[in-house]
């Protein structure tokens, strides 16, 4: 399934607030939303293993200003859960208790006008302004695994009626992070990426994003099945790195130059090679820790390179640099999902209740590209 084709919102739009028909008036309640009964929300019991996960009554959000309330259709699950999950990431303060970086579903209910939220409202030129019963993926900070959620419109992108509306909830984060991060390394036309895990909900589509991009793509995946699979969203190179020297491989595919930047959700043990496959002036931006937190930075290597090492996290960012990737993902990104040259990659779609087995499978390496939560 992909966003060129409509797929079945209507389980989204099961809840007990009725959107309004698609075009109609922002229905916004002056004197607040009429009071509901709370909604299901798969919450942490308990910091722990996947089995702490559990479906709760939670608080039925309301929308402020600036922002929309969704009906989840559903929520992408992502390795900064597992963390959560464990005690290991507390959500950012204001953000829900409950996990859940990325949704997507369709407009409820509309907060008031920014203009209410004082300054605030003078950034907000360019932000989409969502009607009840638009179609929409958003980033959050957290509460994704729910029912419904809030969210900044800053922080939407809107999937067109005849998109398909619940593998949008794959694309947010990943998008997000990987156009931020090509940014932040000044990637620009001629130069080639290296990828590693282009198997990954991120890297999946961090290959496809940049091969679409007319750049040429190397990426690392575990295991022959998992490299022909990157091959075929668009890699130009994959290297086994559970069967081959990914250094080696690298150098020799780009005869002994290296590439221009590294997108590494690797860290630390992998510090040290990465340096070595970059190009002179080449970028590593490190964006997961998958290998640890701390290695060692040969800065020789580095210096003769004329390279640079960055390093940026995404949640816990202000929320007017979360609005400036949205917009910039808005503008020259998304245009390229809607053509479907990327492509949400979807392993698995599996119901709210059943949370547990979806981080048991994140965790355990099975996982290509993303999984799932449907309410
Ligand atoms: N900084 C940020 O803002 C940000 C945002 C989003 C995600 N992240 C982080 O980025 C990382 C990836 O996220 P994700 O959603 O893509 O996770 P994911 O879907 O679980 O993918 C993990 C990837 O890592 C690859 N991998 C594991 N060991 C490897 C190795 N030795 N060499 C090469 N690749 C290896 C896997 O490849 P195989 O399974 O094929 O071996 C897989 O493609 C996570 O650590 C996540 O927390 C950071």
């Amino acid at each position: 399934m992909d966003l060129t084709r409509p797929d079945t919102p209507h389980r989204a739009q099961i809840g007990r607030r009725r959107p309004t028909r698609p075009g109609a008036p922002a229905c916004h309640h002056p004197a607040g939303p009429p009071s509901v009964r709370p909604v299901r929300a798969v919450v942490v019991t308990s910091p722990g293993g996947p089995r702490v996960l559990r479906v709760e009554q939670v608080p039925d959000p309301t929308p402020g200003p600036g922002q929309v309330l969704i009906a989840v259709a559903a929520a992408g699950v992502n390795r900064a859960d597992l963390l959560q999950r464990a005690g290991h990431y507390p959500p950012p303060p204001g953000a829900p208790a409950w996990p859940g970086l990325e949704v997507s579903g369709v407009v409820l209910d509309v907060g008031p006008s920014p203009a209410a939220a004082g300054p605030v409202a003078g950034l907000r030129e360019g932000v989409p302004s969502p009607r009840a019963g638009d179609r929409v993926a958003a980033l959050l900070a957290g509460g994704g695994y729910a029912e419904r959620v809030t969210v900044d419109s800053s922080l939407i992108l809107p999937i067109p009626p005849t998109g398909g509306l619940h593998d949008a909830a794959a694309l947010p984060e990943a998008l997000a992070t990987v156009w931020s991060n090509l940014r932040a390394a000044a990637f620009g036309p001629g130069q080639t990426l290296l990828v590693h895990g282009g198997s990954g909900g991120v890297g999946s589509v961090a290959v496809q994003l940049a091969h679409a991009l007319g750049h040429r793509v190397l990426a690392t995946a575990g295991g022959a099945e998992r490299c022909e699979r990157v091959r075929a969203l668009g890699a130009d190179v994959v290297v086994d790195h559970r069967a081959q020297d990914v250094t080696r491989a690298v150098l020799d595919a780009t005869d002994g130059r290296g590439v221009d930047v590294v997108l590494d959700v690797l860290g630390g043990r992998a510090l040290a090679s990465n340096v070595r496959l970059l190009a002179e002036g080449g970028r590593l931006v490190v964006i997961g820790l998958q290998q640890g937190r701390r290695g060692e930075l040969d800065l020789p290597a580095l210096m003769a390179r004329r390279g640079s090492v960055i390093a940026t996290t995404l949640r816990d960012r202000p929320a007017e640099q979360k609005a400036a990737i949205m917009a910039d993902v808005r503008a020259h990104v998304w245009p390229l999902v809607l053509d479907g040259r990327v492509r949400p990659v979807v392993h698995a779609r599996v119901p709210l209740a059943d949370a547990p087995r979806a981080h048991e499978m994140l965790e355990s390496g099975e996982v290509f590209g993303k999984v799932l939560l449907v309410p």
